[in-house]
């Protein structure tokens, strides 16, 4: 295959992939950032840790960058249109004016999502176009409702 029929193939191939959205936030002093997400992986359970791939050249990167703590937001079915948000370029007032956005420990969480993770950031890779930051998890806030929203060739859907 030549590099154009690869990257072709990737991006069809990966239509095919379900992934759960969440919403990734960190915060520095009053300011706060978040970015929608589906690269979100389960690292290990010794150490309890989650992993999240984010783009170097985004806003959230620098934001995310200079934290030692991020938040994971695991999102709703119900919560399309606040990840529509944090998937456009916004200013911080337009970005958390959508949804309940409440702070625990600095960061902030938004209230019905299906899982909020609060992580201690311990270590950054850097990749091709991302850096990978796996975080150790500190706090858990989980919903008794198992809805979660899945973005699957290239539109949102529910668990089925
Ligand atoms: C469903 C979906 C999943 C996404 N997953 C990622 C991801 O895993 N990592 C990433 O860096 N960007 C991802 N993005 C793109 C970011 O949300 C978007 O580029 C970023 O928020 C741009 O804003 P910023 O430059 O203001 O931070 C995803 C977008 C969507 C709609």
């Amino acid at each position: 295959m030549s590099d154009m029929q690869i990257g072709d193939a990737f991006r069809q191939a990966m239509r095919r992939m379900a992934a759960s959205v969440s919403i990734v936030t960190a915060a520095s002093g009053e300011e706060r950032a978040g970015a929608t997400v589906s690269s979100v992986v389960s690292v290990s359970f010794d150490p309890l840790s989650l992993l999240v791939c984010i783009h170097k050249s985004s806003r959230f990167y620098d934001m995310i960058n200079g934290q030692d703590s991020f938040c994971i937001n695991l999102l709703d079915r119900r919560q399309a249109d606040i990840s529509d948000k944090f998937s456009r370029p916004a200013s911080e007032s337009d970005l958390f004016g959508t949804g309940d956005w409440q702070l625990h420990n600095g960061l902030p969480w938004l209230k019905g999502a299906q899982a909020n993770f609060f992580l201690e950031k311990k270590e950054t890779c850097h990749f091709g176009t991302h850096a990978i930051i796996i975080g150790e998890v500190r706090d858990i806030f989980y919903a008794d409702e198992i809805s979660p929203l899945i973005y699957l060739n290239g539109a949102y859907t529910g668990a089925c």
